[in-house]
């Protein structure tokens, strides 16, 4: 019966999670996007096409477009924003702009509905990425880490601070309006329908040109498949346990992006000459989540091991 708004609905994380959502003919899914990198591609348009699900293509940096959303909201998913590593050193601004104003507008426009039970904000580990970086901070990192930002001048941080910002706004509503929230930052989640941006994809669409480069090869983080991010992401909006809490969402694996290739190509039966690069400059070279707390809170365990997301990834690519 819940009544649930996606925003981002058309991106990565917000499109698996309303498609679950919706598999509870009693739910009302709201999804909301602006396809400014969302795609309305067929899978888009048959999970909008379902009978409890209500689209809105809105622009949510746009105050008066969100008077046109229904006032019975119950959970509200915030995904949206504007990611992409191309997009925090070509567009900060836009970055910035996608990722702060339509927190505020959401608040303004929900904060005295008496139905809102939950605001579900959609962060990152790049707002500690800093401190793990400069100042050498433990890792796997838990939730209490100090945030930092490097550098305001290398717009590479655009990102980060936008997320940053969110956190500490998404806690001013809750000390003004009492709106109780969830804080989730997600760590590399990866899976089907997710562009071509990140490194899976990325190196999933060269290989399958028989280009074997990869960049970053060093470099180590954790990776979580997409449905139990959705699982984990939900189960985080209903607990009472998880109200008004910062929780990591992530794989506890830690793997090296050269390590992870390899799988990549042993999985899919392409093998080719390694050429292997350097990551670009400002990336960070180990991030790896404690998953202490979504255990303990949430009782979260990981259900698609890397070698069955990899597999079912690779089907959706290679294809
Ligand atoms: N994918 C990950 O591993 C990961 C990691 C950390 C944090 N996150 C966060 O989780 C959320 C979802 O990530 P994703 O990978 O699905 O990203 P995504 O880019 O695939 O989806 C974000 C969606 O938001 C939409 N959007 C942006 N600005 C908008 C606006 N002004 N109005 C309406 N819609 C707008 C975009 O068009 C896009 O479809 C994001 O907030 C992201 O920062 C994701």
């Amino acid at each position: 019966m819940t009544v649930s708004l996606v925003t981002g609905a058309a991106g990565f994380i917000g499109y698996h999670l309303a498609k679950h959502l919706s598999e509870d003919p009693t739910a009302t899914v709201i999804c909301v996007d602006n396809f400014i990198r969302g795609e309305r591609d067929n899978l888009y348009e048959d999970l909008t096409g379902r009978p409890n699900v209500i689209e809105y293509s809105i622009d949510l940096t746009k105050p008066d477009q969100l008077v046109k959303l229904p006032d019975n909201i119950e959970l509200i998913y915030h995904l949206a924003a504007l990611n992409g590593t191309q997009n925090f050193y070509e567009r900060p601004y836009e970055v910035m702009k996608c990722s702060t104003l339509p927190i505020f507008y959401l608040l303004d426009r929900y904060r005295d509905s008496p139905s809102l039970k939950r605001f579900i904000y959609a962060s990152t580990s790049e707002v500690y990425a800093s401190t793990v970086r400069k100042f050498k901070w433990v890792i796997p990192t838990t939730e209490n880490v100090p945030l930092s930002i490097e550098d305001p001048c290398n717009p590479r941080w655009s990102y980060g601070a936008s997320k940053l910002h969110g956190e500490v706004l998404i806690n001013s509503a809750h000390q003004s309006f009492n709106i109780p929230y969830s804080i989730i930052r997600y760590h590399n989640i990866y899976g089907p329908r997710m562009g071509d941006k990140h490194v899976i994809p990325d190196f999933a669409i060269r290989i399958k040109k028989g280009i074997f480069e990869l960049y970053g090869h060093s470099d180590t983080r954790s990776f979580l498949y997409i449905d139990d991010a959705v699982k984990a992401t939900v189960l985080c909006a209903h607990l009472e346990d998880t109200k008004n809490e910062i929780i990591n969402i992530g794989g506890s694996l830690e793997i090296s992006i050269l390590d992870l290739a390899k799988k990549m190509m042993e999985i899919s039966g392409l093998s080719g000459d390694m050429k292997l690069y350097p990551s670009p400059n400002g990336s960070v070279s180990r991030r790896v989540p404690s998953v202490e707390k979504l255990e303990k809170l949430v009782g979260f365990k990981e259900s698609v091991s890397l070698e069955e997301g990899l597999k079912r990834t690779l089907d959706y690519y290679l294809k």
